[in-house]
């Protein structure tokens, strides 16, 4: 007797006039819940700055996974750092230490000039898995205190778990989610006087970004972080600055906030920081350092060995590279060529270092991260006015500028693709 043909494998099989690009993307609305929609690009590979899909087309990759891939793609140190470490100690609980946690920990106070011994403040290092669980930690410091309230900017993003979205300014992202984690209010980014008048002495902690990169890169003003240092102080409120987008060499300096001179009570990193490995860290300063006790919070995996490792080696890359000085340098050249342009889509450029935000004259961001991946390049619009660049931090010059020189053609386009879809001419 012959088995009947499995029919249902059959009729599920794709057509095979599919690209791999469309089958992957086929797969994943039968495999993978909606929570991202359905990406139209399987990537396949990488090397420093570029990428190749299932298709077998090249970008230059101008976003690096959101501001993560902070060596690129596939870079030798990440390499051989995770390698070396997986193939030594793979995990180990927080029953255990192990040498690169330690060597982690300290490499990065040094690097914030916090090292006890070292300077004064001291800091300490608490390590999770990402920027949200950063700022949760975070966000449960703030509630040790003993204070009620927390203040956080409109606009802001910090992260999709309960106590980080509570903090999240972006109502659209927090209401399905409701009832929040009580005590957050929001105060308009940059405005001192808003941000004067909201601090008291129930305030617990104010969190805010250097630069609000998921709101479109908008930078503070001049003066708002050294404000709101000096509000907080003055009122003995916790001063959160979250690092995850800006952190790690990101603006051209360690951290944004160095720039405003001022030093805060708890510095929130992640993304960059594993150069693609997931891994997080909270840096508590002073007496904030000293918050959480044995048994108030924990996560199985912080700290783990390999994600450690890989982020020893960007912090030794950026270092031994120079690369923070090439972030800063490039950064504005990238910022000038834009400008330079003189485009009339191209209003201005603003961020720092490789966190920039293009923006433009009409609202075609979309249309432009469209148009951009057909050119070949990764962007992305995290505004509709506004085109996000936050590629790795080992982008070169050359590579800069072919994007800069593809620009005016890829805004046209953007243009042209949203006016025929509005059906205007
Ligand atoms: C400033 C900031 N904080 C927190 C987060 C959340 O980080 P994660 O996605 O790793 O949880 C992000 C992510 O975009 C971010 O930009």
């Amino acid at each position: 007797m012959t088995a009947p043909a499995n029919t249902a494998l059959v009729d599920a099989a794709p057509a095979n006039t599919q690209s791999p690009n469309e089958l992957a993307a086929a797969r994943w609305s039968r495999a993978l819940m909606n929570n991202f929609g359905v990406p139209p690009v399987e990537l396949v590979s990488g090397q420093g700055a570029v990428v190749i899909d299932a298709d077998g087309k090249q970008y230059l990759d101008l976003l690096g996974g959101i501001a993560v891939n902070a060596l690129g793609h596939a870079h030798p140190a990440v390499v051989q750092a995770v390698s070396e470490q997986v193939a030594t100690l793979g995990h180990v609980s927080n029953f255990f230490t192990h040498p690169t946690v330690l060597a982690l920990s300290e490499r990065l106070l040094d690097i914030a000039g916090l090292r006890d011994g070292h300077s004064d403040p001291n800091g300490r290092v608490l390590f999770c898995n990402s920027g949200a669980e950063a700022n949760e930690a975070a966000f449960k410091m703030a509630r040790l205190t003993g204070r009620p309230r927390m203040i956080a900017a409109d606009g802001a993003f910090h992260g999709r778990t309960m106590g980080a979205l509570a903090l999240t300014g972006q109502p659209a992202k927090r209401t399905p989610f409701e009832p929040m984690p009580g005590g957050v209010e929001f105060v308009p980014y940059g405005d001192i006087a808003a941000l004067r008048e909201a601090v008291d002495d129930t305030v617990a902690a104010v969190f805010l970004e250097p630069i609000m990169g998921e709101a479109g890169v908008i930078p503070a003003p001049a003066g708002y972080l050294a404000a709101a240092r000096q509000i907080t102080a003055e009122h003995g409120a916790l001063l959160v600055i979250d690092e995850v987008q800006t952190g790690i060499g990101r603006t051209g300096n360690w951290f944004a906030h160095t720039s405003a001179g001022i030093v805060p009570d708890v510095i929130t990193l992640a993304k960059g920081l594993g150069g693609g490995l997931p891994i997080g860290a909270v840096i508590g300063i002073g007496a904030a350092a000293a918050l959480l006790q044995p048994g108030q919070h924990g996560s199985t995996f912080a700290g783990n060995p390999v994600c450690a490792a890989a982020a020893l080696a960007v912090l030794s890359t950026i270092e031994s590279d120079g690369l923070l000085d090439h972030v800063d340098g490039l950064g504005k050249h990238i910022a000038s060529g834009v400008e330079d342009l003189a485009h009339p889509l191209v209003d201005h450029v603003r961020g720092s270092g490789l966190l920039l935000g293009i923006v433009l004259t009409e609202n075609i961001s979309a249309a432009a991260n469209v148009a951009a991946r057909d050119a070949g390049f990764i962007i992305n619009a995290p505004a509709p006015d506004v085109i996000r660049l936050a590629p790795p931090l080992i982008l070169t010059e050359q590579q800069a500028d072919s994007f800069v020189t593809a620009l005016p053609a890829i805004l046209d386009s953007a243009l042209a693709s949203s006016k025929a879809q509005k059906g205007t001419p």
